[in-house]
């Protein structure tokens, strides 16, 4: 008999078929209250789950009592209660390495629209403010040699480096769980401490991952420790910021400017400080999503599920502890 799997992601035709030949499948096709209904009540007979976007926590995995897999069309896995997933032998993938490269240019479209103002000028023109010639009032500032600070080495902070490094020419310093001699030895790149990040680097991005640990990592102290030059990028986790902390220091130019790309409540209300201020680009949590690299996140899952549900170790398998193979 063929597994019984829940998609709250839609996929591509090729995709879909794929799945279909394979499994039974249920489409959940968008997260509102009638799709959580929907979903709520296909839980029971299902073995597999692959979507992305959706806090499955316990409450709501008690009702999948045959559940095996769940396949995340993320690399981010704090959607997850992973013990809980492993207590019951649930395994959980994630789709690395296909959306490094794509996340990269999108922290450094951040970087050069912060930097040289780009969304707030295109606006000025889009408006017809563009009078004269813009003088010092609307300059921007340089991205190419100044220090770039990335907090969080994994494989999206060393592709962010190397665009820096080889492409802009800029001195690279990172704070990381632990050293990483090969990046050093590649970039160039520096480590510091967390506080000597902030004091030193021009541009201070964020690429870790949201754990406990790292939760409320950046709040007022923090941001009390960067320069007035100082541009922050977050394209991680929303809630690795204190938000509110974030918008004092921008309000009151304590540094030049955020480029966001994620942020602690999403989709991000429209009545939130953060877009008053013109020193903010905000961006809709875009840092994987184009055509190219969600077909692939969405490929990566398929595969992982499909192996997860025919007895196989998923490649990307993130709790290994549920693993009985
Ligand atoms: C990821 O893959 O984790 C992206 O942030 C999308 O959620």
């Amino acid at each position: 008999m063929k597994k019984q799997v829940v998609l709250y992601k839609k996929l591509s035709p090729t995709l879909m078929t794929r799945l279909q030949q394979q499994c039974e499948v249920t489409l959940i096709e968008s997260l509102d209250a009638d799709g959580l209904m929907k979903l709520r009540d296909a839980l029971p007979g299902a073995h597999g789950l692959l979507g992305a976007s959706l806090k499955l926590d316990a409450a709501l995995l008690d009702l999948a009592p045959q559940l095996q897999a769940i396949a995340s069309v993320s690399v981010g896995v704090d959607n997850y209660d992973i013990d809980y997933l492993t207590r019951r032998k649930i395994l959980l993938s994630n789709t690395p390495d296909v959306l490094t490269e794509t996340t990269a240019d999108t922290g450094f479209a951040l970087i050069l629209a912060t930097a040289r103002r780009v969304v707030e000028l295109a606006n000025m023109v889009r408006s017809g403010q563009w009078h004269r010639n813009i003088g010092p009032a609307h300059f921007g500032t340089d991205v190419h040699g100044k220090t770039l600070g990335i907090i969080g080495m994994g494989r999206i902070g060393e592709a962010l480096a190397q665009r820096g490094h080889f492409g802009f020419g800029m001195p690279v310093l990172y704070h990381s769980q632990s050293r990483k001699p090969a990046v050093e030895a590649r970039f160039d790149a520096q480590y510091r401490s967390l506080e000597g990040l902030l004091q030193e680097a021009d541009f201070i991005c964020l690429t870790l991952p949201l754990t406990a640990q790292t939760e409320g990592l950046i709040g007022t102290e923090q941001f009390a420790l960067m320069r007035p030059e100082s541009i922050f990028i977050n394209i991680s986790r929303g809630k690795v910021v204190d938000e509110a902390a974030m918008i004092e220091a921008l309000r009151h130019q304590r540094i030049r400017a955020a480029g966001l790309d994620v942020f602690e409540r999403e989709p991000l209300n429209h009545d939130s400080p953060l877009l008053q201020l013109n020193n903010v680009v905000a961006t809709p949590h875009m840092g994987s999503a184009t055509h190219e690299t969600r077909e692939a996140m969405a490929r990566c899952a398929v595969d992982n599920l499909l192996a997860a549900l025919a007895g196989e170790k998923p490649v990307n398998l993130v709790n290994p502890g549920a693993w009985q193979g």
